[in-house]
Formats: structure tokens, sequence, C-alpha cells
């Protein structure tokens, strides 16, 4: 990571249920690097306990990394960080399970309702 680019993160915490807090986070990064690229960071550098979710990694295909940037529905893995102070929130309309990670599975998907009703 390059050590001149800095963008402070304030990324939501907190399960369901629980009072939410926010964390801070001072993330050192290159030109061009996504939010992903920052929670991962933190993960492994900072905090292993932060949960977020992802899979195809800029691919744009899973959709599992949508969680809100300054307050705006997003991808974490396209968003680009720029030298500013970034909010990073899970989805509003979902429910929350832990930090950024969310419900995402639509209701007919679920395992429960595989029995035709
Ligand atoms: S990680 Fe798959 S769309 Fe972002």
């Amino acid at each position: 990571m390059n050590e001149n680019l800095k963008t402070k993160l304030k990324v939501y915490r907190g399960a369901g249920g629980e009072e939410a807090r926010y964390d801070q986070f001072e993330v050192p990064h290159e030109e061009g690097a996504s939010v992903l690229d920052a929670l991962v960071w933190i993960r492994e550098n900072k905090d292993a306990s932060l949960a977020f979710r992802y899979s195809c990694v800029s691919a744009n295909a899973c959709k599992e990394c949508m969680v809100l940037v300054d307050g705006k529905v997003n991808y974490a893995c396209t968003a680009r960080l720029n030298t500013g102070d970034v909010t990073v929130e899970p989805l509003a309309k979902k429910s929350l399970i832990r930090d950024l990670v969310t419900d995402i599975v639509p209701p007919k998907e679920r395992l429960g309702s595989l029995g035709g009703k």
C-alpha cells in the first residue's frame, strides 16, 4: 500500500438489535483502490472482527458487497476511495446481521420457503 494516500473510513458496527456505533480507521491506499480494498485492509491490519461480505471482487456480478457509501447504495468493490472521509454503512432496507452484513437473500429463495407455501 502507498503510505502517501490515506482515507478515513467511518464504519458502522453492531449486530441487529444492538445499539450501533461507528469505528474510524485511517487506511493507507493506492490510487484507484476501492472501498472493499479498504475494508479488507482494516480486517487484515486493524480489526479482524469486522464483518462484511463479498465474493466476485470487482466483477460486479455477485452483488454481495452492496453497502451504503456516504449514504448511497453502492458496490464496495467498485466504489473508489478518495482522500476525503468515507462513511460505510449496511443497507438500510435489509435486516442487519452484523456490521455491514445484511440479509440480502430474497424471501422466495430461502430454504424455509421450499415447501411451496
Ligand atoms: S464483490 Fe461481487 S459485486 Fe462486489
